[in-house]
């Protein structure tokens, strides 16, 4: 693909030394049920997982947030789960429930079994990427960068073998990696070369750059999650630099602040920092040349405006947010976030 001209390409300039006269803005989740047009087009698709399956229906849920809000990146419309779903792990998602997995990881036949999926069974993820491409260019213009992404394997591997989600800590997963680390190992083994064949992919078909979610490296202890979550996601950053380098990768592990040193050092161009860390003190342990992203509580847009002019005032005392810095959420916009606060949040950050 033709490297694009961009219309606003603040957000890859973020991952440059430069000073930029606002930082860059968009928030994780923005195309989503809090706004009333993306449940529209979810019930004119059928469901969560015919609308990931169908490149125009996702490329019109792209665009919804970029037409109410001033944001400055795009994120594919997809999930991390369709990755083990094409491994054959089933992937369903109930009515009002989170996502189900019918065949999960329960013992060791089944992690022998596990093999690299045929990136043939996610073309429909790679045309989805081609097409939001489409649909925020204009001639040979690009709106703004479009945001690919998978989730980590450590947290795959936590749904592969919970076999859904977990309000505790997703304790068959925890119990694999104490009792038999060598099953354990064989999953991230399997899962680094899918995601990083799956994000190579994405770059192929658009994508500007790149977000590991690790929602779950947080439940290890420090030693653990460098050696089962960010040592992984390190090798598929180098993988994905040595042959994309000019695409940054954002990796986003929640409840890891204990390892922000580490992070800097993994090779990721940047960091999504989650909303119950402090961006001065991660800016300090992090360095001067790692990208921020984050990290405002998701629920301030459940409150007011005051109370989201006050808590963005402290989230960035003593913050430098026009260097190295991207504006976000410190995890994923709730279904209850009201559109006019997000408007208001947006508005404010612009305004930085
Ligand atoms: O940010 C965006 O706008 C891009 C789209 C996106 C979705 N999921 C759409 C989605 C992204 C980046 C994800 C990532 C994802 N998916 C993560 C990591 C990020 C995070 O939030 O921690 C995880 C853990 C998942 C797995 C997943 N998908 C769960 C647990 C659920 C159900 C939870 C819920 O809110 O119901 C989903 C479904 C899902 N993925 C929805 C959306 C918009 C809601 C589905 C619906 O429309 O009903």
């Amino acid at each position: 693909m033709a490297t694009p001209r961009f219309a606003n390409d603040l957000f890859l300039r973020a991952f440059t030394d430069e000073a930029l006269p606002r930082p860059p803005i968009w928030l994780m989740r923005q195309a989503g049920r809090y706004l009333p047009e993306y449940r529209a087009t979810r019930a004119k698709a059928g469901s969560f997982m015919d609308l990931c399956r169908s490149p125009s229906f996702c490329a019109e849920v792209l665009l919804q947030p970029l037409e109410r809000y001033d944001l400055d990146a795009a994120i594919l419309f997809s999930d991390i789960l369709t990755v083990p779903d094409a491994m054959g792990l089933g992937l369903s998602f109930g009515v009002g429930e989170g996502p189900r997995f019918a065949h999960p990881l329960r013992d060791e036949a089944a992690v022998q079994a596990l093999a690299v999926p045929d990136m043939a069974r996610l073309s429909y993820v790679f045309g989805a990427v081609a097409e939001c491409k489409r649909a925020l260019t204009t001639g040979d213009t690009q709106r703004v960068p479009l945001i690919g992404f998978s989730g980590s394997p450590f947290t795959l591997a936590c749904y592969m073998i919970e076999g859904g989600g977990s309000g505790d800590g997703f304790p068959l997963t925890r119990r694999m990696l104490l009792g038999r680390p060598d099953l354990f190992r064989r999953v991230l083994e399997v899962n680094v070369a899918a995601v990083s064949a799956y994000l190579a992919a994405q770059v192929r078909a658009g994508a500007d750059a790149l977000m590991l979610f690790d929602t779950w490296g947080g439940v290890l202890a420090p030693r653990l999650y460098r050696e089962f979550s960010l040592g992984p996601m390190a090798r598929i950053v180098a993988a994905l630099r040595a042959e994309f380098p000019s695409v940054p990768v954002i990796v986003f592990s929640r409840g890891a602040a204990h390892s922000v040193a580490e992070i800097a050092a993994s090779g990721a161009q940047g960091m999504g920092v989650d909303w119950q860390s402090d961006l001065a003190a991660v800016r300090a342990a992090a360095g001067p040349s790692l990208t921020l992203q984050g990290n405002f509580d998701p629920l301030l847009l459940t409150t007011d405006a005051a109370t989201i002019d006050q808590s963005l005032a402290q989230a960035l005392a003593g913050f430098d947010p026009k260097r190295r810095y991207i504006a976000n959420l410190g995890h994923g916009i709730t279904p209850d976030a009201d559109p006019a606060l997000v408007g208001h949040l947006v508005a404010r950050l612009r305004a930085l």
